[in-house]
């Protein structure tokens, strides 16, 4: 961006928690005046500004990349600097109304971050700190104003003109321009900022709120997307009644608008009254998106909906409290996409996903707490440490309260902290001070980083009738806090009758100290230990329990999630016994499937889910040193075993689940999910004839969710129904961004030994764009979960990242960083590898002109 005063480059610094101070001075009003156009947009702003306290100092106003034009106070032309990404102005009196007039170029704004482009439409992205990349501002979250928006534009090219709040008036300009003014009455903090300029249409709707107001609804998209937002739209609706009925939360303004964009850092961004998504999570429809597409899309609505309480109406004092609203509607998002769908299902999908994405970043170099105590570029804090494993310390607090005091709990926390920024302290107080509950202790679970281990261990004696648990907690030393103390464990344990069957006992036990005894009486016949069931506490348990335990607890728990986690432990014990010995014996997983298989009474969606292997990733992290083809190779052969042995009964299911019409329903999605789930394993079986149901699924499907399902099985064979399929999806879908991402994706987690070499010529594809987020997460993110290809003995895969660091970095900074963690697993294979994986996080940091973003996550990678 041209700026006479560009500021040199700075060498990055950390930013305290403990160094808080309240902002100096306070903007109750803004006005903000857009002359819009992609190569060039003027904005203005007039700011009331106030004194905040009795100190002298001047003001000081955030702005990058910006083109100052003027400034003014109270009218005149004022004294001012301009260095150093800030505006500091002296200001004599206590209150005054400063005006700035800057140029930026949105249709050059390859960050994301700030107004910029997306296919033809201007939208803004403010969330952390992209306003001061718009104009100059105090751009932090405590500072809260109302805004009145006014914008200009070309009629032709922007009929569309919207803001935050509500529409007040609107007119014709010369020049074929036209105007639209909007005003949000509820002060908000500049972060929850959006205007959006385009060519688009809405599937308009309308809600009434449980006190009778009628809310206007619309989800803006592109002409051709139209018909895809039907999903979308019963979404938020559902969300909107489901947060009135569980929350008491009604919404407050007379007017809730959606924009999807096709380029868009993370997921969705929940502005007041605006939300802005990334197109992928508003866009469904059955030729185009998979069931998971369709939670997916569910999902985001509801999240982004809830922030208008938890984020907007209270929102962050600072950015170390981020979990505070990015926790709490995370949970509020899953227990609603509990009770619309299974909640056994959801509760596995979000313990898969916390496993997959949180644990290991616990368990690694930036490993950090829910509330973190440093940083250097907040972009690099929207974690799974801060989202999921945030929202795991509500649903434990939720279970220690209960349901009923923990709503008591957010009533008083909405009530008592409505229109200000609030701290993740003032949302434990809340609930404490409401519920009578102690909660000084579990504070620690937002101090502390690192995943809890449990040991427990049952002892039985039968003459006594009485059994003995043995709970031991540790929490392991992280960057930066060597030592730590017992955190507040909330589990939920039963015990079974071997014999029987019978459950002895079934209860939630808190375990606040290092060590706890727990003694059971009458219990005359061996007991089978089930613990942490639900996953009722985000931690590692380690028992002694013996593979019949684990057999008998997948096939009789009464948990569903427990039995699910049963058998999860029995395909781990059995694939790590395998890759550190050569060989292990895979009866007994074969068996527990069967059982679960051939029950009757289990939900097929269940079933799918508890039927397949851990990935080679999640076996890895259960291993001293990972040993990515030895893990391959391992879990490949239990798949065929499995799918060898049991060849009839996925002949069975895969026909019981067959052949009905497309129809978006619980059961439906069930039966296509292990449709596809037993195709997997009759292909890993080389099961006669396999090849040909999966081109005959692939070429037959009415939804994508049998398509894709069959082209993800085909893409790890060696066949010409293979070349059959990719072929015809890309000629399919060419047209279409999001299911073009899937034909990447599927690529990319192709579990064939060349992957390496066909995700390095995929990036060189006319299709595969830089600069389009979506995309370079379905090539390249995927590709580096995939442990096997990524980890590649001869480096390719490492030093194929490293380059796509590079290339991203200076044109989108965010998405660059996020790509990096995978290299900081150094340490955790060997020697050869870990060198390599070095190597690059080196290269990376030594390259000039790096972003803060990726200076940041490289550095903490090395270690
Ligand atoms: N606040 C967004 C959410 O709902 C995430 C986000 C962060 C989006 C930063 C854009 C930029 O989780
Ligand atoms: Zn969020």
């Amino acid at each position: 961006m041209p700026d006479a005063v560009t500021a040199p480059a700075a060498p990055p610094a950390a930013i305290h928690r403990a160094d808080y101070r309240p902002p100096e001075w306070l903007v109750p009003d803004v006005e903000l005046d857009f002359d819009l156009a992609a190569e060039r947009t003027r904005v203005g702003a007039r700011l009331t500004v106030q004194r905040n306290g009795d100190h002298d100092a001047p003001l000081r106003l955030d702005g990058e990349g910006l083109k100052l034009i003027e400034v003014k106070v109270d009218g005149k032309p004022a004294e001012h600097l301009h260095a150093q990404d800030a505006l500091t102005i002296p200001i004599v009196g206590d209150e005054a109304v400063v005006e700035t007039l800057v140029e930026i170029a949105p249709g050059a704004n390859t960050q994301l971050m700030g107004l910029y482009e997306s296919g033809g439409i201007l939208c803004t992205q403010c969330e952390a700190e992209g306003f001061r990349r718009i104009t100059f501002f105090p751009d932090r979250p405590d500072v809260l104003s109302r805004y009145r928006v006014r914008m200009h534009a070309d009629k032709i090219l922007y009929p569309i003109l919207l803001a935050n709040g509500d529409p007040v008036a609107h007119g014709d300009e010369e020049g074929g321009r036209h105007w639209a003014e909007w005003t949000d009455p509820f002060p908000k903090p500049c972060y929850l900022f959006a205007l959006v300029a385009g060519d688009l249409v809405a599937n308009q709707d309308s809600f009434i709120t449980r006190s009778g107001r009628t809310v206007a609804l619309g989800i803006w998209v592109r002409e051709g997307d139209i018909g895809k937002t039907g999903h979308a739209m019963e979404s938020l609706k559902a969300a909107m009644a489901w947060d009135e009925r569980v929350y008491g939360r009604e919404y407050d303004l007379a007017m809730f608008n959606i924009v999807a964009v096709a380029d868009f850092n993370f997921g969705a961004m929940e502005n007041k009254g605006l939300n802005i998504f990334n197109s992928r999570y508003v866009l469904a429809d059955p030729d185009t998106a998979t069931d998971a597409d369709y939670d997916a899309v569910a999902g985001v609505v509801a999240h982004e909906y809830f922030h208008n309480w938890s984020g907007n109406r209270v929102t962050c004092r600072d950015w170390f409290q981020l979990s505070l609203k990015e926790g709490f509607t995370v949970f509020r998002d899953q227990q609603f996409s509990a009770d619309l769908g299974s909640a056994a299902v959801k509760r596995i999908d979000d313990v898969r996903a916390l496993r997959a994405a949180q644990f290991p970043e616990d368990a690694g170099p930036l490993a950090h707490p829910v509330r973190p105590d440093s940083y250097i570029e907040i972009s690099n804090f929207y974690t799974a440490t801060v989202y999921n494993k945030g929202a795991e310390l509500i649903r434990m607090m939720h279970s220690l309260l209960g349901a009923e005091k923990f709503r008591a709990g957010t009533d008083l926390y909405f009530d008592r902290h409505d229109g200000t920024a609030a701290t993740c302290e003032d949302f434990a107080k809340a609930l404490e001070d409401a519920s009578g509950i102690d909660l000084a202790r579990f504070r620690r679970w937002y101090s502390q980083a690192g995943t809890p281990r449990v040991r427990a261990s049952l002892t039985h004696h039968a003459g006594e009738g009485r059994a003995r648990l043995v709970l031991e907690q540790t929490v392991p030393a992280t960057p930066g806090q060597p030592r730590k103390a017992p955190v507040p464990i909330p589990l939920k344990i039963a015990l079974f009758d071997e014999l029987t069957g019978q459950k002895y006992t079934d209860r939630l036990v808190l375990l606040e100290e290092k060590r706890q005894d727990l003694l059971f009486e009458g219990i005359g016949g061996r007991p089978i230990l089930s613990i942490n069931r639900d996953f009722s506490a985000p931690v590692i348990i380690e028992t002694d329990r013996k593979v019949d335990d684990l057999a008998f607890l997948s096939a009789r728990d009464d948990n569903p999630f427990a039995r699910y986690e049963a058998m999860q432990q029995l395909m781990l014990e059995t694939l790590v016994t395998a890759v550190s010995t050569g060989s292990a014996d895979h009866k007994p997983v074969i068996e527990a499937i069967r059982q679960t298989l051939t029950n009757p009474a289990m939900d097929p969606a269940f079933i799918a889910e508890s039927v397949l292997l851990p990935t080679e990733a999640f076996v890895g992290d259960h291993m001293l040193v990972v040993d990515p083809d030895a893990i391959h190779a391992a879990r490949e052969k239990l798949r065929s075993d499995i799918g060898d042995e049991l060849e009839s009964q996925w002949r069975a299911a895969y026909a019981s689940s067959s052949a009905n019409r497309f129809e978006y329903s619980p059961a439906a999605k069930g039966a296509r999910r292990l449709r596809t789930v037993a195709l997997g394993y009759l292909m890993a079986a080389d099961a006669e004839g396999a090849p040909a149901m999966a081109l005959m699924q692939f070429e037959n499907a009415d939804n994508m969710t049998d398509r894709q399902g069959a082209l993800g099985n085909l893409v790890n064979s060696d066949t010409t129904e293979r070349q059959t399929a990719l072929g015809a999806f890309y000629e399919r879908y060419q047209e279409n961004p999001l299911v073009l991402d899937k034909w990447f994706t599927v690529q990319a987690l192709s579990m064939r030994e060349d992957t390496v070499d066909k995700v390095a010529a995929l990036a060189r594809h006319p299709d595969f764009l830089l600069a389009n987020p979506n995309r370079v997460r379905s090539l390249v993110g995927a590709f580096t979960a995939n442990q096997r290809a990524f980890h590649h003995r001869s480096g390719r895969g490492y030093r194929f990242l490293g380059d796509m660091i590079l290339t991203i970095d200076p044109l989108n900074p965010q998405t660059a960083a996020r790509l990096i963690p995978a290299l900081g697993r150094w340490r955790r294979f060997d020697e050869t590898r870990g060198q390599m994986m070095k190597a690059e996080l080196e290269r990376i940091i030594a390259t000039p002109n790096l972003s803060r973003d990726a200076f940041e996550q490289a550095t903490k990678s090395l270690g």
